[in-house]
């Protein structure tokens, strides 16, 4: 009987032992947040595996280098000095130089149709889209009309 009782007894400590133990030991987070389906555990689960970090800024808030963002359609001119330039502002491959109007006169009496239609499919050493596979028709365009007005 003591025996059975002293049982009982160690029992009831061993439980009340458990019950005892702090919420913190159990899991550090707060009650709301310990589920695996709480917003902070999904959060845990699928937020970025690295940060950037920039020296003199704090941890995470720099953007990762990358390229920009295309905002809308690029200017006629942006698309000219960054894939056109490079042979029409030279002359290079043969190409008829930006501002020698004398070069232009007889392409742009083909009308502006004609030269779009080149600019984009190409035109001997002409390369298509003068090389810019992210370039739109309508950027191209723009392109050739700045480069056209820029030689009349
Ligand atoms: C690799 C050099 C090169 C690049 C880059 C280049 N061009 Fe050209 N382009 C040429 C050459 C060469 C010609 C002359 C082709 C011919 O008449 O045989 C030409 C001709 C043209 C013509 C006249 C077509 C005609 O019908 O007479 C237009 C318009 C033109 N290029 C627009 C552009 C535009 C717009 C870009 C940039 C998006 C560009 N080019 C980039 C070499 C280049």
């Amino acid at each position: 009987m003591l025996t059975a009782s002293l049982v009982l007894i160690a029992a009831l400590f061993a439980a009340g032992n458990v019950a005892a133990k702090s919420t913190k030991e159990i899991s550090p987070y707060p009650l709301g947040e310990r589920s695996v389906f709480s917003d902070r555990a999904i959060e845990d689960r699928i937020k970025p595996v690295g940060s950037v970090c920039v020296e003199g800024e704090e941890c995470g808030t720099a953007a990762p280098a990358g390229e920009e963002v295309a905002s809308g359609p690029r200017s006629g001119d942006a698309v000219y000095n960054a894939s056109c330039a490079a042979c029409h502002a030279t002359g290079a491959a043969g190409a008829p130089k930006t501002g020698d109007k004398a070069a232009w006169a007889p392409r742009i009496a083909q009308g502006n149709a004609t030269l779009v239609k080149h600019a984009i499919d190409g035109l001997n050493a002409m390369p298509p889209k003068g090389m810019c596979m992210t370039c739109s028709d309508d950027e191209i365009k723009a392109a050739v009309e700045y480069m056209v007005s820029e030689s009349k």
